[in-house]
């Protein structure tokens, strides 16, 4: 993991601002929960974070590099979104499996990275389920 800074992040479509100047330092390996009322700019500001909305203003850093150029793919970030986001063809095992194998993780180390995220999520019993 890693620091993440936002310093002066604003979002607008058009004159319709969606994220307001938004500064946050976020300490590595911190939990930190974003609480709003709905439409404040929560989901924009992860979007952002994660590179799937380019910020209007400001920067975005994690650790020492700024990423607002990075592609999503090249920020080490993980979403899982509020509404789902399975492959419904797919087990669970599979999956779980599939960012690992996007990656193009070694086969060999997907299967006990993916049992041991399923175990600590209490989903062993559910992994071959479709
Ligand atoms: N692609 C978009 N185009 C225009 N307005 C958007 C877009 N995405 C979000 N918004 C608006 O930006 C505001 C913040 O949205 P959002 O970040 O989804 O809020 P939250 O997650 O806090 O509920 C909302 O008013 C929303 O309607
Ligand atoms: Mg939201």
């Amino acid at each position: 993991m890693a620091e993440i800074r936002l310093k002066n992040l604003t979002k607008r479509w058009g004159d319709f601002v969606g994220v307001d100047d938004q500064s946050l330092d976020i300490a590595d390996r911190e939990f930190l929960v974003l609480l709003g009322p709905s439409g404040c700019g929560k989901t924009t500001t992860m979007r952002m974070i994660a590179g799937l909305e380019d910020p209007t203003e400001g920067e975005i850093w994690i650790g020492d590099r700024q990423v607002n150029d990075d592609l999503p793919k090249d920020r080490d970030v993980a979403m899982v979104f509020q509404n789902y986001g399975l492959y419904p063809h797919m087990t669970i095992f599979e999956n779980i499996a599939y960012p690992l194998r996007v990656r193009g993780v070694e086969r060999s180390l997907i299967k006990p990275r993916v049992e041991k995220a399923a175990e600590q999520v209490e989903l062993t019993q559910f992994l071959s389920v479709a």
